[in-house]
């Protein structure tokens, strides 16, 4: 947003990602190539990094209280079976460590109601009703700035769909530091794209795969087993033209980008790549080639996944050693941020 000023250099702080996914059940293959695909790269890579089941986030909408708990220990075996190691990254549950929230309010005291109103996935999830959404759904945005500048988090990986919201941490960040006259927040880098920032839905390429579509014939979920998936792929929505050999070619064809974009991102290759072994095939060649890809992928991940949530115990007690090594970062920054809005915190 153009009305906040923008102070900070990002030399002094480390190298620190920050992402979550909300816990709110029924994990897709879009939350996997957007975002779980990434966050693994970036752990291997040169940076320090902290991934977390927004709990609290999911709460801006009903959830079952049992299912709940259950879906923060899947989200976490959904992490842990894709690649993320509890000893090189921080896994955690965002209500367990209270700082979040602490943050969170002192944000909600930063961001301006005109900023909040201009969010389009608040537009999204209240839908018609917006007066029966609950003030949380509205306030989810200064939640998650403070998620990431709790850690002064530098890198944060997510899907295209959440770039707007990056984009008001950057702006509460700016405020906060020009208010109060200080360097403190660090201006966060987004990290988007790839060919899977953004997974389609199998039956409308126009929109996004999503858990929330009614149909579940539009997504892959990352327990659907081998037949399922080889099924869902079969009756993908697809046209009558044969695949081109270059990008341009899949142009208004939305349907054909997305497969391709996700046979491309599973077998971490460039779409130009992909064109050139299977442009001028047929879907009925192609399709057999992307659904042993997607098994090929997925089974060992959703057997792993299994494997896990069948010892709970195990689960909870990582996530306890993953709160503990959150707080020991974020409570100083916290602490700090309370000192200098001037609240009395012995
Ligand atoms: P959510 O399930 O909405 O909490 O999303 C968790 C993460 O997955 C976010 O980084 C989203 O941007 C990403 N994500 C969800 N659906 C998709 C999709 N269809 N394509 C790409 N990324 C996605
Ligand atoms: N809003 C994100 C989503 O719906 C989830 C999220 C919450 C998040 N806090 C975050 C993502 C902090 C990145 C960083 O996908």
């Amino acid at each position: 947003m153009s009305d906040a000023v923008q102070t900070q250099s990002n030399s002094k702080f480390n190298k620190r990602v920050f992402s979550g996914i909300q816990p709110s059940g029924g994990l897709t293959l879009g939350n996997y190539l957007g975002a779980v695909k990434r966050f693994v790269q970036m752990q291997n890579e040169d940076f320090e990094t902290i991934y977390c089941m927004v709990d609290l986030h999911a709460i801006t909408v009903w959830q079952d209280p049992a299912r709940l708990k259950n879906n923060t220990r899947e989200l976490a075996a959904f992490y842990i079976a894709s690649g993320l190691n509890p000893e090189k990254s921080i896994l955690f549950n965002q209500s367990a460590v209270s700082e979040h929230a602490e943050l969170g309010w002192m944000f909600n005291c930063v961001a301006r109601m005109g900023w909040m109103k201009r969010m389009t996935q608040f537009k999204d999830k209240a839908g018609k009703n917006a007066e029966n959404a609950s003030l949380g759904l509205f306030g989810y945005p200064a939640l998650m700035a403070a998620d990431i500048l709790a850690y002064h988090a530098t890198h944060v990986p997510v899907g295209d769909d959440q770039k707007q919201h990056l984009e008001l941490t950057r702006d509460i960040a700016a405020k906060f530091n020009h208010d109060f006259g200080v360097d403190f927040f660090p201006m966060i880098d987004p990290v988007i794209g790839g060919p899977a920032a953004r997974v389609m839905s199998l039956r409308d390429g126009s929109k996004k795969m999503s858990k929330s579509d009614p149909s579940d014939q539009s997504r892959i979920n990352m327990n659907d087993d081998a037949d399922t998936i080889a099924q869902k792929f079969r009756k993908a929505k697809t046209d009558q033209d044969a695949l081109p050999s270059e990008e341009s070619g899949l142009e208004n064809r939305p349907e054909a980008k997305n497969l391709i974009s996700i046979y491309a991102a599973l077998g971490d290759q460039s779409l130009e790549d992909v064109l050139s072994d299977v442009g001028g095939k047929q879907f009925s060649a192609f399709k057999p080639m992307l659904v042993e890809r997607a098994v090929e992928t997925l089974s060992p991940i959703s057997g792993e996944m299994n494997r896990l949530m069948l010892d709970v115990s195990e689960i909870d007690r990582l996530l306890k050693r993953g709160a503990d090594k959150a707080r020991a970062i974020a409570a100083p920054i916290v602490q700090k941020t309370y000192d200098i809005v001037g609240l009395l915190k012995p």
